[in-house]
């Protein structure tokens, strides 16, 4: 029998990641062996640690918060989305020894969107609220599909600015502060990927912002996501966490590293169950 194939993601604090678990059902239902561990790692270990994976014959890694754009920076070569985003989320170690940096967030985002019925974005009014290394990571993949406009609506305007900066050659963009954002409403889809959970609080949001079987649609998941949880139902807007979107990430990543692709609706069905 071949060893397993060695995987990892690095992150910090990473020891609640599901990711192990999501790659063990991804290799179960591929019929593969994989040996993938969360790794603590700080701004001063962390590209040591990627290097000793890769020596021990690891196919790649995955890279969560704080480290995504360091692991951008390292790889020789790195995917469009990675390029637009200034970060990885994935590594992959091709066999003449060089590092490939893809990031598969926006994909993972728009396959989850996708698969829901109803749900239509191209030619679809989205407001992506937050404009930080979430909302970079995303952004790319969102105007891909063509959607009709986005309006990034973010505390800080001038960070709003600048990521539309690099996404203005994609789509129509617009920016605006969050107290703005009833005047350019409504919009199908309102993305959340401000770190506002992560302190217990959730985005202003209103009800009007949102069209008729509109969806709110945060990118935290587990307690980070509560917050939005508890005001969308209290407003009676349609939720979503972002627990599809990990699972997604992480199909696209596994088939970079394995050449096949799981099936991540199963996946995320069997997470669902257990939480
Ligand atoms: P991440 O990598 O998780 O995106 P980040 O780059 O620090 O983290 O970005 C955090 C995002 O959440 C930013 O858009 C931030 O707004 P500012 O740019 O104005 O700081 C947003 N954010 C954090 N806490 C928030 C809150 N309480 N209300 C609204 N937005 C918040």
């Amino acid at each position: 029998m071949s060893p397993p194939i060695r995987l990892a993601v690095f992150g910090s604090p990473v020891a609640h990641s599901l990711s192990p678990r999501i790659h063990g059902l991804f290799a179960r239902q591929c019929g593969l062996q994989v040996d993938y561990r969360a790794i603590e790692a700080s701004a001063a270990t962390f590209a040591g640690l990627v290097r000793t994976l890769a020596e021990q014959g690891a196919r790649g890694c995955n890279v969560t918060v704080p480290f995504k754009q360091a692991a951008w920076e390292l790889a020789a070569r790195s995917s469009e989305e990675a390029t637009r985003a200034r970060a990885a989320n994935t590594l992959v170690f091709e066999p003449d020894g060089t590092w490939y940096a893809d990031n598969t967030d926006g994909p993972g985002l728009v396959d989850d969107l996708a698969a829901r019925p109803g749900c239509r974005l191209a030619g679809a009014r989205i407001c992506l609220l937050g404009a930080g290394g979430a909302a970079a990571g995303i952004l790319g993949a969102l105007l891909r599909v063509r959607p009709a406009r986005v309006v990034i609506a973010n505390r800080t305007l001038e960070r709003a600015r600048q990521l539309a900066e690099r996404h203005a050659d994609l789509g129509t963009l617009d920016t605006c502060s969050p107290v703005e954002i009833g005047a350019r409403a409504p919009f199908e889809l309102l993305i959340n990927s401000t770190s506002a959970g992560h302190d217990g609080v959730a985005p202003a949001l209103a009800p009007e912002w949102l069209a008729p079987s509109g969806l709110c649609y945060d990118l935290n998941y587990g307690s980070a996501a509560e917050p939005l949880r508890l005001a969308c139902e209290r407003l009676g807007i349609a939720y979503s966490d972002g627990l599809g979107m990990l699972v997604g990430q992480a199909a696209r990543s596994f088939q970079l590293w394995t050449g096949q692709r799981p099936d991540a609706a199963a996946v995320l069905a069997d997470l669902r169950r257990q939480h």
